[in-house]
């Protein structure tokens, strides 16, 4: 398949370096505004060929004539958050570009399946999904695998275990509000809250919540980028291989859960159709609670750009 990246920043440069090392797909376009960036960033990822032996290729340019009949496309132009800035803060500025780059990827990719990156993303993908015209299932948005690895690391830190062997979930917003389930987490089948005190477990939440605010704060310049161009790249290749992997992904939901016209983190069935189901389940009261949190902030961003 083909898959073209949009913004060549440190996100989508990440992404491109784990498309290739992964081979998940045959041709991998990079393009960005900036003139040389994603030439010379296609270049660098090229390079690292002959020592992992891979055989993809990679082509970075500034014009979407190369992005031509994407099988998918990830949409990671825009600005990152800066120490003290929220992701809301970046609504104003990344709305615009989100808008602009949409255009284009239609016009050249009419069948496409669109993966939003860009922040904050649960307004983003919204956006996204009215300029495209798409179908709801040809556009998702990226956060839930990065979240969900975040809070499957700290469990997995806290017990002294594998994280491969840690499975949670964490669903809603990209943001203070997302809600990490702690009944559903459970390492080689055993449940968590059997293994992790609540205090402790409370502690792990609320950092998950904070994951990339803790890494903001620690780089001063910047926010996270490695992990979420691979949280990326394995939602891009569940789609391109049709692999049917089950991963949180914000989908447009419509009555799942009672949410209705929002796109919100969800656990989902990723193939070659981009979201073919919603695997919907029975909530708890508190969880309800917690998730209706999660629908008012992102409405509240939707209303601020689509009125
Ligand atoms: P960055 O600043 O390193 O890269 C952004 C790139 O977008 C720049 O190279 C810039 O030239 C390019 N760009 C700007 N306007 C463009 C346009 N119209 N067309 C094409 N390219 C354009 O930022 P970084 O760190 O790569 O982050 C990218 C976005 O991803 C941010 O909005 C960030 O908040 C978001 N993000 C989302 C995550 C998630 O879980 N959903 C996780 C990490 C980052």
């Amino acid at each position: 398949g083909k898959l073209t990246i949009v913004g060549a920043g440190a996100v989508g440069t990440s992404a491109a370096h784990w498309a290739l090392a992964k081979s998940v797909a045959k041709e991998v376009v990079l393009i960005d505004v900036v003139d040389g960036l994603p030439q010379g960033k296609a270049l660098d990822c090229a390079q690292s060929s002959p020592i992992e032996g891979y055989s993809g290729h990679i082509k970075g340019t500034n014009d979407y004539e190369d992005t031509k009949n994407s099988d998918c496309v990830i949409i990671t132009a825009g600005l990152a958050r800066k120490p003290g800035m929220t992701r809301e803060d970046l609504l104003e500025k990344n709305v615009q570009i989100v808008k602009t780059v949409t255009q284009n990827i239609v016009e050249h990719s009419p069948e496409a399946i669109l993966i939003v990156v860009t922040n904050p993303i649960d307004a983003m993908v919204y956006t996204a999904f009215k300029v495209s015209g798409f179908p709801k299932q040809r556009v998702v948005g990226m956060a839930g695998v990065l979240d969900s690895a975040r809070y499957r690391y700290f469990i997995a830190q806290e017990l002294g275990v594998s994280p491969n062997d840690v499975s949670a979930l964490v669903m809603g917003i990209h943001g203070d509000n997302m809600l990490p389930l702690t009944r559903l987490a459970s390492v080689g089948g055993v449940p968590v809250e059997a293994l992790i005190p609540k205090d402790k477990l409370n502690e792990i939440v609320k950092r998950t919540q904070n994951g990339g605010g803790e890494i903001v704060g620690l780089l001063k310049s910047g926010s996270a980028f490695t992990t979420p161009g691979l949280a990326a790249i394995e939602m891009a290749e569940a789609i391109l291989k049709d692999q049917k992997r089950v991963l949180p992904c914000a989908a447009y939901l419509e009555g799942e859960f009672g949410i209705d016209g929002v796109f919100l983190g969800v656990p989902v069935v990723l193939g070659r159709n981009g979201v073919e189901r919603i695997l919907e389940f029975p909530l708890t009261p508190e969880e309800k609670d917690a998730l209706n949190l999660s629908v008012e902030a992102v409405k509240r961003q939707v209303e601020s750009i689509h009125g």
